[in-house]
């Protein structure tokens, strides 16, 4: 059986006010009518026989509404509190049986060309089989800090490095042979389980100890607690000796900030006007005048008005009312 692992835990603060903890980004229905959870699944389902979402506490309902509208049978494991994607994993692994294949996304990227996309999962499905962790491998376009990059030739890896600093991102694409990890993983539960034992055994035996003590997929607190916090890039991608990728060429985005909304949005779109952006309920007339490269967000309680190029700052927005509520 291959199994699609959706992770959807994050609260995509760089996306506030759109986005938040009752309802962060993945379900926002801003891609045509459609969420990025929604469409994650969707596409999937034509590779995968079955859905297990591992999300959070705060909004695990979101993701029922939609598969119960969509009519998707599903699986699903509630954490009380994220303990980063090794243990996320590690749940849905331990939940499944050994020689499930597991096909791990993420629920808020925004990718194109299915048929390339599904012809990288038949690739990926293969290689896991044989017993490898599968990554995706992108073209980078960019020195991009906040992803991972795989060192390869062909389907083997030479190295994997998460979140390099800009120095090292900049050598990475001058060299050539280094791709952007997408985020999306292909494994069995038995691979990831036994590397994730070898690499991370504290992160293993806790998650085991975690969900022995859940009711019906929901974990308990007490013992979520003590699971270290590290994702499965720093936990096992780096580390293990069974990396293997798929070079892929779909186009993938990761819709983490306005400044990727704002690509996503053609010049003709009602939301775009010239360079700058307008997001938020659309109960509101809006122009822009003399000004440019503004995104503007407008919800029922707050305003967000952003210089496109401090995108990325909203997050300290966000934490900053976190603190203060
Ligand atoms: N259930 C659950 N629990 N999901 C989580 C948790 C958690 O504790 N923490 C993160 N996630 C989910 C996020 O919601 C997201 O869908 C996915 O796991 C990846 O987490 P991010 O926090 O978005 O990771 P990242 O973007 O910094 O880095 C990863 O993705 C990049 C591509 O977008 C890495 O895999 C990089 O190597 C990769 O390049
Ligand atoms: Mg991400």
């Amino acid at each position: 059986k291959i199994v699609n692992v959706v992770l959807s835990g994050g609260v995509g603060s760089r996306l506030w006010p759109l986005s938040r903890k009752s309802k962060p980004k993945q379900y926002l229905p801003i891609f045509e009518g459609q969420s990025l959870f929604e469409k994650t699944v969707l596409r999937n389902a034509a590779v995968c026989d079955q859905v297990m979402v591992v999300g959070g506490v705060d909004n695990y309902h979101l993701s029922r509404q939609i598969l119960n509208e969509k009519n998707i049978p599903f699986q699903e494991l509630v954490e009380a509190t994220p303990r980063n994607t090794a243990a996320a994993i590690a749940f849905a692994a331990i939940s499944l049986p050994a020689d499930s294949i597991m096909l791990v996304t993420p629920s808020d990227h925004l990718i194109g060309d299915q048929k390339k996309y599904e012809a990288a999962l038949t690739q990926a499905v293969d290689l896991a089989r044989k017993g490898f962790l599968v990554t995706f491998g992108l073209l980078p376009t960019r020195p991009e800090t906040g992803f991972g990059y795989i060192e390869h030739r062909e389907n083997e890896v030479l190295s994997f490095r998460e979140k390099p600093d800009l120095a090292t991102a900049r050598e990475f694409l001058e060299k050539g042979n280094f791709l952007w990890n997408s985020g999306m993983f292909c494994f069995t539960a038995e691979t990831y389980l036994k590397e994730l034992e070898m690499h991370e055994p504290e992160v293993y035996e806790k998650s085991k100890k975690a969900l022995q003590h859940a009711n019906e997929g929901f974990l308990p607190k007490e013992q979520s607690m003590e699971i270290p916090s590290i994702s499965v890039d720093y936990a096992v991608m780096e580390r293990s000796d069974k990396i293997r990728v798929v070079p892929s060429n779909f186009s993938w985005s990761d819709m983490g900030s306005f400044e990727a909304l704002f690509d996503y949005f053609p010049e003709d779109s009602k939301e775009r006007k010239g360079n700058n952006l307008v997001l938020g309920t659309g109960e509101k007339h809006v122009e822009f005048v003399g000004v440019q490269d503004v995104v503007l967000v407008e919800t029922a309680d707050a305003i967000l008005v952003l210089n496109r190029a401090n995108a990325q700052d909203v997050k300290k927005v966000y934490e900053k009312l976190e603190k203060e509520n």
